[in-house]
């Protein structure tokens, strides 16, 4: 029993190199032909180019999510080149941002607007396409922890992936008389695992621990004022373990599950939510994992990606 895409399309929104890159190569090496968007040329050149260097196929469907008339373009430029679409993932998003009394109305609604837009037009023009062809095919959101949880920092973010977990679940029963499937999946700031990216973040002095650990300052959230009222956001001194299995894991993680999701063997999921992150969601607020060294760990990854790691 294997699972397989094969015959399949798929459209990714935002295939920036890490999770975007990372889920449209794991659908390509999984057997589909993969449409990349992005609003930035070239994200979409650097992502063909890795899944055809990993033996998959690939197009480009540039645009920004948030204009209609492009998305039908995109849509309809798939379409016109594979004749179907079987797999949609809403990635493309706007991350970081500012907390409640920092934001910006201009940031906050960008933000919002990529992820409310983006995740709606995608899905109304692909749920289309799949239901005028009797497809009964998958789509998948990408959410974020932020949008189950708080995190300082973060407001716009937090509030427009907690819209995609409700949308996810609309959309779903819109979608269940056609067969077609709509899905959330929750990354949990994974480790980069990109080699490309991994060498540009080591050129720029950034750890393999990559946007956790040092990408952020420490940490997802946006900076605040240094007013004398001013209180701390968050714990300042040493950060004890936080996930039970001592890995949120990687894009690659992510990739093996999203194509899963999209696989025949998922045939009656529908309206929920899949989360890869060692048990992080899970976890109880009272409860300190042990010591990364104490832990057995997880199972070594399945690696998709055969490009040889850049010295950088
Ligand atoms: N990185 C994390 O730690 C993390 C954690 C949880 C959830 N996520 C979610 O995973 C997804 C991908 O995250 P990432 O870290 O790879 O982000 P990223 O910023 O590296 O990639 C996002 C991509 O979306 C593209 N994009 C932005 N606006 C667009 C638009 N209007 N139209 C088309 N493309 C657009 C960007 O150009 C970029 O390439 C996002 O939905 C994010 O919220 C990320």
């Amino acid at each position: 029993m294997e699972v397989s895409l094969a015959g399949k399309v798929a459209l990714v929104t935002g295939v920036g190199p890490n999770i975007g890159s990372g889920v449209a190569l794991a659908l390509a090496r999984y057997g589909a032909k993969v449409a990349c968007n992005d609003v930035s040329d070239d994200a979409i050149k650097a992502c063909i180019a890795r899944i055809e260097r990993n033996g998959g196929e690939a197009m480009a469907a540039p645009g920004d999510v948030t204009d209609e008339a492009a998305v039908q373009g995109y849509v309809n430029d798939v379409l016109a080149r594979w004749g179907r679409i079987d797999i949609l993932v809403n990635n493309a998003a706007l991350l970081g941002g500012r907390g409640v009394l920092d934001e910006s109305a201009a940031d906050f609604e960008r933000a919002v607007r990529v992820s409310a837009l983006g995740n709606f037009l995608n899905t109304k023009h692909v749920g289309r396409a799949m239901a005028e062809r009797g497809i009964k095919g998958s789509i998948v959101c990408i959410s974020s922890s932020n949008g189950w949880s708080g995190t300082p920092g973060v407001v716009a973010y937090a509030f427009h992936k907690g819209g995609v977990n409700n949308f996810v679940r609309a959309a779903a029963m819109d979608l269940a008389p056609y067969g077609i499937r709509v899905n959330s999946f929750t990354p949990t700031a994974p480790n980069p695992d990109n080699p490309e990216l991994l060498a540009d973040m080591a050129r720029r002095g950034l750890g393999p621990g990559g946007i956790l650990v040092h990408g952020r300052g420490g940490g997802l959230g946006g900076p605040t004022g240094d007013e004398p009222w001013r209180r701390p956001t968050r714990w300042g001194g040493q950060r004890n373990p936080m996930v039970p299995m001592g890995t949120t894991g990687t894009p690659t993680d992510i990739g093996h599950a999203v194509a899963w999701l999209c696989s025949d063997y998922a045939r009656l999921i529908t309206g929920t939510d899949l989360v890869v992150d060692g048990g992080a969601r899970a976890k109880n607020f009272a409860y300190t994992p042990a010591a990364a060294d104490d832990l057995a760990g997880p199972l070594p990854l399945i690696n998709l990606d055969d490009t040889p790691a850049s010295p950088g």
